[in-house]
């Protein structure tokens, strides 16, 4: 029997698309002063889609460059977490895997539970390495998070992937077996299938995601997981930035003298691509994550994070992982910058037209080229999604 030291996450890749809206315009728009979008919930930009961009083509774009060989001949398992599907029927994992060439014999599902899907994937997966420890498991997180035009959540939209590789014997974080779990039958947050913007009760959203943070968290310290003062480092789901301040200070006040050693710093480096990209729902916690390995000028090999994940509804899960001593190594935080920084903002007109016009687009057509990644959505023809590597 092969010993296994740990399982985690061995590869990290996010993807945004090429465009994006700035809140100041949004602000004009509504004749708003800016300084709330920007202080008052702490997002400069969202991300959007163009019309030939998908939940598959950017997880196709983050996939893509986790695939050397070894990955892909020993890839077993596929796990798609979305909220923003594209088939009712038809998991958006076998599209990438088509678009890909990812091997045959490989198991492929989509996992939804709103911004908590990819969480489930990630336990699943570590539980599935830690069966059979030669075998690695894809998790995949794609979402488009829409609400109505004017609304008061217009303002937490984005866009984007995140692309994970579980294995045994990880480069970047050792996932704790330990977690803390609060599930709620709750309406914060919905989109009825025949809806594209989802529907929300905003005020009560963040109570019901504090108040899961704070019981999953006491469930975590029930089963034996650490206590706050062995943590460096928080990382939480992160609709808007804004929403990271009120998380720790929730879990400041749950956890008493075991925080004192945490602050702002704790949490600050996990912030910087989604105040530039938006919510991504299921992705979002991943590219905190991303965000705080690829940002933090400290090394942050051997240090703890506790991680939050909330998805309304609502399920939360409260759960650590170490960082292995030579993560720095194994980071794309040049392409990751690179891509950001060559976005193109979009005007307010072209911004609705993607962002609320295309959605309604149901008959077959053929896209014009927008997309900055490498693959896209060519067509659509007797109702069949064609997607295509386009550079
Ligand atoms: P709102 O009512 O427009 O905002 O909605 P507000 O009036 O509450 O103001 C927001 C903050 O800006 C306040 O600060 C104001 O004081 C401040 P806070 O009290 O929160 O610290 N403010 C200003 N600051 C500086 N200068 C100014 C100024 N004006 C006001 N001039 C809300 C805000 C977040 C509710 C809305 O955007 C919304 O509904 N968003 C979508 C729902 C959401 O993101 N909920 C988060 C928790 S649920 C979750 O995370 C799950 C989710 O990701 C979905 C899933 O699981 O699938 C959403």
């Amino acid at each position: 029997m092969t010993l296994i030291n740990a399982v985690g996450i061995d590869d990290i890749a996010i993807y945004s698309p090429g465009h994006y809206y700035d809140l100041a315009d949004l602000a004009a728009a509504h004749g708003i002063d800016p300084a709330k979008y920007t202080k008052g919930i702490g997002q400069e930009r969202m991300a959007v889609p163009s019309p030939d961009e998908d939940i598959v083509t950017m997880a196709a774009n983050a996939v893509a460059p986790l695939l050397s060989d070894g990955v892909r001949d020993a890839v077993s398992t596929v796990i798609f977490a979305t909220e923003s599907g594209i088939d009712q029927s038809k998991s958006a994992g076998l599209f990438v895997h088509g678009v890909l060439g990812l091997r045959p014999n490989c198991r492929v599902v989509e996992f939804k539970q709103a911004c908590y899907g990819a969480t489930a994937g990630i336990q699943f997966a570590c539980d599935l390495v830690r069966q059979r420890p030669a075998e690695k498991v894809l998790i995949i997180a794609s979402d488009i998070a829409r609400y109505e035009r004017g609304s008061e959540g217009e303002c937490t939209q984005g866009a984007g992937a995140v692309a994970m590789v579980v294995s045994a014997n990880p480069r970047l974080i050792e996932i704790h077996p330990q977690s803390g779990l609060f599930s709620l039958d709750v309406m914060d947050f919905w989109r009825p299938n025949h809806r594209s913007a989802a529907l929300v009760d905003g005020k009560l959203s963040i109570d019901v995601y504090l108040r899961s943070l704070t019981e999953a968290w006491a469930d975590f310290r029930r089963k034996g997981g650490l206590p706050l003062d062995a943590v460096d480092k928080l990382c939480f789901h992160q609709p808007f930035t804004k929403m990271a301040k009120k998380a720790f200070g929730a879990l400041a006040e749950a956890a008493g003298p075991e925080a004192a050693h945490l602050g702002e710093a704790s949490y600050a480096d996990s912030q910087v691509y989604g105040r530039l990209i938006g919510n991504t729902y299921s992705a979002s916690l991943y590219i905190g994550l991303c965000s705080l390995l690829d940002n933090c000028a400290e090394n942050l090999g051997g240090r703890t994070i506790g991680l939050f994940s909330y998805g309304s509804g609502s399920v939360g899960e409260f759960f650590t992982a170490t960082v292995r001593p030579s993560y720095r190594r194994y980071l794309r935080a040049d392409a990751h910058r690179t891509m950001l920084d060559a976005r193109q903002r979009l005007d307010d007109a072209t911004y609705a037209a993607w962002f609320y016009e295309v959605p309604k687009q149901v008959e077959d057509r053929a896209l014009p080229q927008e997309a900055a990644g490498r693959f896209r959505l060519a067509a659509v023809e007797e109702q069949r999604r064609v997607y295509e590597e386009a550079i």
